[in-house]
């Protein structure tokens, strides 16, 4: 899609509305669609809903990421299933806060990582929309999202120390986040991720570790990077 290029330049939220449209071309009538989170996944949400209501793609229902998504899916009159009650998904799609010419992404600001990599791991097909501010070429300036079991935190804050990461509890209203899981959250700053595949499978083992943020094993197969010359498609 081409823009003109004396049209005003595009704000963030715009090219998040322009990437979440961008996505219904990958979304099949009669399809259970997985969905994740966030606000350009809202604006995919919200595309998805007016599709439905101009009946230009209906789709089954949607597996969600998160008890916000659902909420927002719900709320638009679209059903959504339990993971358990499908089998594989044709396509999942979500945000990203980074993502790198490979695939590899790095996720969960919205702290729905683990349910995220869940629905991932369900669909054929990874399909990430991000505006332009999340493309890297390495992982690591965004602070590192890992999904932690409340016990373990300090143990889990010296090992990512051990890696020259400062980890910082995630909190909300001064106390610790609490996840839809009911668990905890911890940022890691200061890390650049060379390898991520590596690296994911290195801290999955670590005890008390529910999720990392890294996502190269559900790494994405298809990007659509809202730029202000309109979408990009990498794939
Ligand atoms: C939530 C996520 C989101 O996909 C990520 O934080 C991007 O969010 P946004 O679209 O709001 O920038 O991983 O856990």
């Amino acid at each position: 899609m081409n823009r003109d290029p004396s049209a005003p330049a595009m704000t963030q939220d715009e090219l998040k509305a322009l990437v979440g449209r961008a996505a219904l071309a990958y979304v099949e009538p009669g399809q259970i669609v997985g969905v994740g989170t966030g606000s350009t996944v809202n604006c995919f949400i919200d595309a998805l809903a007016q599709a439905q209501a101009q009946a230009q793609t209906r789709i089954a229902g949607a597996v969600s990421s998160s008890e916000a998504s659902t909420q927002r899916l719900r709320a638009h009159g679209i059903a959504v299933f339990d993971a358990n009650e499908v089998g594989e998904l044709a396509v999942y799609i979500d945000g990203a806060d980074e993502i790198d010419p490979r695939g590899y992404m790095i996720k969960g600001g919205g702290a729905a990582l683990t349910r995220e990599k869940i629905v991932a791991a369900q669909a054929r097909r990874f399909v990430c929309i991000a505006d332009q501010s999340k493309w890297v070429q390495t992982l690591g300036r965004f602070p590192l999202p890992v999904e932690v079991i409340p016990m373990a935190t300090q143990r889990l804050i010296r090992q990512f120390a051990a890696l020259g990461g400062e980890a910082r509890v995630r909190l909300r209203d001064g106390v610790p986040l609490v996840t839809d899981n009911g668990q905890h959250i911890l940022d890691v700053h200061g890390l650049r991720i060379a390898d991520p595949v590596a690296f994911e499978s290195m801290v999955n083992d670590w005890p008390g570790v529910v999720t990392v943020g890294v996502f190269a094993h559900q790494r994405a197969h298809v990007c659509l990077l809202g730029t202000p010359e309109g979408v990009r498609t990498i794939a």
